[in-house]
């Protein structure tokens, strides 16, 4: 191959690479905060009071990945979105509860189906890295807090209250977590 011909191999394979996170990350540009928006309209409109809250929200790990790199901030999302699934599985498992299931059921098809499938296609455009990032812990540590006041109260009525308080603090957050991520894939597609 001659250099002409290998500089122009060389682009087309950049083109490649920069043409397929378009199109794995489409939907982050396209859809994520729509959808993001149904599913607070959806915990929102589950019956159920909305207390305040005694559990403490991580706002400084938002702050933080507010100011992260895109492909932090992608990452971040689908770590968020991964937990809350979890968190809302366990409590769509237990019957007796004063939630809307069939609201909740929706939800969480979204939030499994199409944002934590489409943002891990997303990220599998980035490099791996190994291990989880500070913020990344922080999140776990918060979730794994949750997940035990809901256990030690017996899914009692005032901690669902609150918990559904807390996912709708984070799909509030992670809506502008979302139009940072879609603003800055604007910029390199254009
Ligand atoms: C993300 O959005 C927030 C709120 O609009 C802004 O303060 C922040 O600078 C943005 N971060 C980046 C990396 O663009
Ligand atoms: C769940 O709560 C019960 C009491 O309600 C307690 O005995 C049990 O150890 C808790 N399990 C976990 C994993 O925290
Ligand atoms: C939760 O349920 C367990 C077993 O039924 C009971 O021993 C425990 O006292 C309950 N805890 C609360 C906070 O109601």
């Amino acid at each position: 191959m001659d250099g002409k011909h290998s500089w122009t191999y060389l682009y087309f394979l950049l083109f490649l690479i920069v043409q397929e996170r378009c199109d794995a990350c489409d939907w982050m540009i396209s859809q994520f905060r729509m959808k993001n928006s149904f599913c607070i309209s959806e915990l929102e409109g589950m019956s159920g009071e909305i207390t305040s809250m005694h559990v403490p929200f991580p706002h400084q790990e938002y702050y933080d990945i507010e100011m992260a790199k895109v492909e932090d901030q992608v990452r971040f999302l689908t770590y968020a979105t991964d937990h809350i699934i979890k968190l809302l599985n366990a409590v769509s498992l237990k019957d007796d509860i004063d939630w809307d299931s069939k609201k909740l059921d929706n939800l969480l098809n979204v939030l499994d189906y199409r944002q934590l499938k489409e943002l891990t296609k997303c990220t599998a455009t980035y490099a791996r890295r190994a291990g989880h990032s500070s913020s990344e812990k922080k999140l776990r540590r918060h979730f794994r807090k949750l997940k035990k006041m809901l256990n030690d109260s017996n899914y009692s009525a005032n901690s669902l209250a609150q918990i559904r308080n807390v996912m709708l603090q984070h799909l509030r957050r992670m809506d502008i977590i979302a139009a940072n991520v879609s603003q800055e894939l604007t910029k390199k597609t254009n």
